[in-house]
């Protein structure tokens, strides 16, 4: 076997040969390099039902599946069967999907613990119109592009999945989008805690990742303390919270409320203050994250605020939008468009990349800077003009 790498590393001449550590991979199926793909381990079909499930190797925790593993509207087996196929598979290397099929949940997959997809395959659950929860409950690191769209879905329980980059491939972007699940479909705290842990993984490719939060239980586990705007008014809101689950909404009368907002990091919500008569947003100096799925609504909205001179989010990080303009201020101060750092600042946060999607009274940045020049410029022509009348004034009179 060595006598044979190093006969190959000789003939392809490469720099892999310098790099024992490199792993080499077969471009269209890599399952097939894969050193944790074992012989006996492969699944060489791609829909499992009666017809191939004496093919698929039941006793591996370890499965490679390089034509992917469907289960789907072909899928004559009932669940206790896919449970019993499947209870050893830990560990699957290639694509899932679960397509189109009769079930209620994805149970039988419950032992799945990960899904490495090479970070260019996709892990799909999708147009099961029955199926009310996913139930992967062991799933953890997948390394895959993921859709879980059209389902009947009112929970994803999936309580610990979160997205890595796969140990044996290093391109490609993560990303995850959920849409169109039923009209209760909600996502925990937890589970988007889990999906947003990477700064590298995309939430809202098409921004259409929507949905609703899940009102916090008893058994919400995060270490910081986690409260619910859903449920309760800024005036009924305790002190101290780093997340909020739901809309924050802060309107006429919750000015003398909002320094319980000092302390939050991340909104599971959207950000929407109207008719205040606050002069900063200060009080939010440590929110970092707002990750919004409400459809059809902007992430942050700031409008009718008459006194609001200074806008400033120094610690905003990362925001998940379902509208193409996620961030909005519109009819608050004149002040906030006589200075186009107010606007920069934010974009400069979010890393640049929300340059079209930030706009002050309808402009982006670049344009709220513009119209301050312009209006420089027609005060200087102004200021030349007067002075032509003052001096022909002058000769006038003299
Ligand atoms: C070999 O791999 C190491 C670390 O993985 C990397 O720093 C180095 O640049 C690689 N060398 C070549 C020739 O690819
Ligand atoms: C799987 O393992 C069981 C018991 O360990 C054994 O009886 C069975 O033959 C194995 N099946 C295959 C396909 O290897
Ligand atoms: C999951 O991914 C993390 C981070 O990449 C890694 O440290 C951990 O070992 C992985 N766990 C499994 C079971 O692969
Ligand atoms: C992937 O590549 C990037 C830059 O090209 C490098 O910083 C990173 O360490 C690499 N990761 C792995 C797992 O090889
Ligand atoms: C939550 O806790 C309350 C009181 O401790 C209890 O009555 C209720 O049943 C719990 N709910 C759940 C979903 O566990
Ligand atoms: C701001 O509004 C609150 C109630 O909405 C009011 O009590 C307060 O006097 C107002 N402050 C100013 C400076 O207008
Ligand atoms: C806005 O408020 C921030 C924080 O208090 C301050 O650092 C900044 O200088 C203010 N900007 C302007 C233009 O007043
Ligand atoms: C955003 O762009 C500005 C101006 O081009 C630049 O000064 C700043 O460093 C950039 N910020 C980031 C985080 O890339
Ligand atoms: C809000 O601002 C827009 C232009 O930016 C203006 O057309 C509109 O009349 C304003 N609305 C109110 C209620 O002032």
């Amino acid at each position: 076997m060595l006598r044979f790498l190093l006969f190959g590393c000789f003939l392809t001449i490469g720099l892999k040969c310098d790099n024992q550590t490199e792993p080499l991979i077969d471009d269209e199926y890599p399952e097939y390099n894969d050193p944790r793909c074992l012989s006996g381990c492969f699944f060489e079909s791609n829909i499992l039902q009666v017809s191939t499930m004496k093919i698929f190797p039941t006793n591996c925790s370890t499965v490679c599946a390089p034509y992917s593993l469907h289960i789907s509207i072909e899928t004559d087996l009932n669940e206790k069967q896919l449970t019993n196929i499947l209870k050893n598979m830990k560990h699957l290397i290639g694509s899932l999907y679960v397509f189109r099929s009769k079930f209620t949940s994805a149970k039988f997959l419950a032992n799945l613990e990960t899904i490495d997809c090479y970070n260019i395959g996709t892990l799909t659950i999708s147009l099961n119109p029955k199926m009310i929860e996913v139930g992967m409950t062991s799933l953890s690191n997948v390394s895959c592009r993921v859709d879980i769209s059209a389902n009947g879905l009112y929970r994803l329980n999936m309580p610990k999945m979160k997205l890595v980059q796969s140990p044996y491939a290093n391109y490609s972007t993560l990303d995850l989008e959920f849409m169109s699940n039923s009209d209760d479909f909600c996502v925990t705290v937890e589970e988007m805690s889990n999906f947003m842990e990477s700064r590298e993984v995309v939430l809202d490719r098409f921004g259409r990742t929507t949905g609703k939060y899940c009102e916090l239980s008893n058994t919400t586990n995060l270490p910081q303390k986690t409260c619910d705007i859903g449920k309760v008014s800024l005036e009924n809101l305790d002190s101290g919270c780093v997340n909020l689950r739901g809309d924050l909404l802060i309107e006429e009368g919750d000015e003398e409320h909002v320094h319980k907002l000092e302390t939050l990091e991340t909104l599971f919500g959207n950000l929407h203050i109207t008719k205040t008569n606050l002069t900063n947003t200060n009080f939010l100096g440590k929110l970092k994250n707002v990750m919004s799925i409400t459809e059809d609504q902007p992430t942050i909205l700031v409008d009718f605020n008459e006194l609001l001179t200074n806008v400033s989010f120094p610690s905003l990080n990362r925001i998940l939008s379902t509208v193409h303009v996620s961030i909005q201020f519109n009819n608050n101060s004149k002040e906030l468009l006589q200075n186009p750092s107010f606007c920069y600042n934010i974009l400069n946060s979010l890393n640049n990349q929300t340059t079209y999607r930030t706009r002050f009274d309808g402009k982006v940045c670049e344009d709220v800077e513009k119209s301050i020049v312009k209006d420089d410029k027609s005060k200087g022509s102004a200021f030349s003009n007067g002075l032509w009348v003052l001096m022909i004034l002058t000769l006038v009179f003299v």
